[in-house]
């Protein structure tokens, strides 16, 4: 699906459709909620789900928007504020730790110039901490747009997998 503007004022009759889309997949259903959010949020370009968008899917799923809020506010996963273009999220759970998630961490962190949670000047990369996604076998590892990379044991390892994303 066709990424949308990232920061919309409104959203495009394009938007909409995209979102229709969306709901019908989840059959115009209000308990299936956080996977339509999550959908949502995967189709756009920052990966967060705009006010306008919030807005429109509350509108559509006969729901308040402050319904809406608290589930983005409550899931992690879930962001009202625009992230980059690669979020590289490190897994933060005990199997990770002990295969060097945190030695990976401090490589990012020095490669790129930020902290956690910080944005690269250009929008393109932001580092979080998630727990457990299911790499532990291929640890120490990132997940990027859901896309893992694994085995990122020495610096040009990491060096790699960030030029393959450019
Ligand atoms: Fe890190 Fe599973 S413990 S991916």
């Amino acid at each position: 699906m066709k990424p949308f503007d990232p920061t919309p004022d409104e959203l495009t009759a394009g938007d909409m459709a995209a979102i229709d889309r969306i709901i019908a997949e989840h059959d115009n259903d209000p308990t299936q909620l956080i996977g339509i959010l999550l959908a949502v949020q995967a189709a756009q370009e920052r990966k967060y789900i705009s006010r306008p968008a919030a807005v429109y899917v509350a509108q559509k799923l006969n729901l308040k928007i402050t319904q809406l809020y608290d589930v983005i506010s409550f899931y992690t996963a879930l962001h009202d504020k625009p992230r980059a273009k690669y979020p590289l999220e490190v897994c933060s759970s005990a199997p990770c730790r002990v295969n060097d998630s945190k030695q990976l961490l401090e490589t990012l962190k020095e490669i790129l110039g930020i902290e956690l949670g910080e944005v690269t000047y250009d929008g393109r990369f932001t580092i979080e901490r998630v727990p457990c996604f299911g790499a532990c076998d291929v640890a120490p590892a990132v997940r990027v747009n859901g896309v893992v990379y694994g085995n990122l044991t020495t610096p040009e390892r990491v060096l790699a997998m960030l030029r393959e994303l450019d």
